[in-house]
């Protein structure tokens, strides 16, 4: 374990699961619904700063009914990962480019800004003392999943930052993020909702953008899809994202799209290490406006051959089918570069490849 330069204080859980708890759970984790025996905090104030780094036994919060978070959603969060490798060390991926997009969104979102090794260090701690969480090597591809959140937990019912703050990591075992496993999801075009409009908080990881995702998610699902995709909220054409993922469009010349970032995207980390990957594949990559209509024009008439949804909780997962009101079109196909991408970023993380860009960090 690399050593933690912040001092936490660290109250052991007396209830701690038993490793055959544990072994069962990671039998078959889900996603999100099973959590390890600790959470990492640290507090802030208004004048006093960062406070109180500490590890504590995972459970309920005790917070004022008036608190912010409650009411305005002063909130933001990240999501990654920690893997285990063959030899049993634990690993996570591009950690810093957490920090600092948890810190672009503490900006957006008048939070105070966290130092990066304070970040590092709470999810170090927190590995640490549940490493036993972390399912082995050769359980397939579950991992920890890792979420560090930040709230406003100030009382007070005036619409203003908040003089409170409250920082937490918190772990759960994660296997598939769609029950089911990987196969290929269907998607709804929103017609009646957006997700973000410029100037808004949509590059920012907050609670909010995730809480406006949710009727239109259930319009999908009325819809017989899985998944529901956002359209730009001005001319209701550019394809912006899901709820919780970037997409790509993999053309059968090679060429492969995905949407800029134009503030109103999640800038994700898998996408970007993903841009990368198929960059030093020699692959054509072009970020830039995307339409609806040539995302369903190139699907029916083959000029597009695969399409990807990814982020950390779901890694890469195929797109089978587009569907909007009054219309669908289906992307069957064997998804290859899907899988193959998905193929090498996984091995990466799980210390199967060469880490030649660095991106690993040892917990
Ligand atoms: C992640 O991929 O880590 C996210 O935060 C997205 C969410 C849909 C789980």
């Amino acid at each position: 374990m690399t050593p933690s330069s912040t001092s936490f204080a660290v109250t052991e859980n007396a209830d701690r699961a038993t490793p055959e708890q544990i072994t069962t759970v990671l039998q078959d984790p889900g996603f999100g619904s099973h959590f390890t025996d600790h959470m990492a905090m640290i507090d802030w104030g208004r004048g006093e700063g960062w406070h109180d780094p500490r590890v504590v036994p995972y459970g309920p919060l005790q917070l004022d009914p008036s608190a912010a978070v409650f009411h305005y959603g002063q909130e933001i969060f990240e999501g990654m990962k920690a893997y285990r490798h063959a030899d049993g060390s634990v690993w996570t991926f591009r950690p810093e480019r957490n920090a600092e997009r948890l810190n672009n969104s503490a900006r957006r979102l008048a939070l105070p800004e966290l130092p990066p090794t304070m970040f590092l260090d709470a999810v170090k701690e927190l590995v640490a003392i549940d490493q036993a969480w972390v399912p082995s090597a050769d359980s397939g591809e579950t991992s920890l999943y890792i979420r560090p959140f930040m709230i406003a937990t100030e009382e007070a019912l005036g619409v203003r930052p908040s003089n409170r703050v409250l920082f937490s990591v918190i772990a759960s075992p994660a296997g598939a993020y769609f029950t089911g496993g990987l196969k290929p999801v269907s998607l709804w075009v929103s017609e009646l909702y957006v997700r973000a409009a410029a100037g808004g908080t949509g590059e920012a990881k907050c609670g909010g953008n995730y809480a406006a995702s949710l009727a239109s998610q259930a319009e999908g699902i009325e819809n017989g899809c899985d998944q529901v995709v956002f359209l730009d909220a001005v001319e209701r054409r550019y394809v912006e994202e899901l709820g919780g993922m970037n997409l790509f469009f993999v053309h059968a010349d090679g060429r492969i799209v995905t949407p800029e970032l134009t503030g109103t995207i999640l800038p994700g980390v898998t996408r970007s290490s993903l841009l990368e990957l198929a960059r030093e594949r020699g692959l054509q990559v072009e970020e830039r406006r995307f339409t609806i209509d040539e995302w369903r024009e190139g699907a029916a008439s083959g000029e597009i051959s695969e399409v990807f949804a990814c982020g950390t909780a779901a890694v890469i997962t195929p797109v089978g089918r587009l569907a909007w009101n009054g219309g669908e079109v289906a992307m069957p196909g064997t998804h290859e570069l899907t899988m193959s991408l998905r193929e090498e970023l996984l091995d990466i993380q799980y210390g199967r490849a060469e880490d030649r860009h660095g991106w690993m960090y040892q917990l």
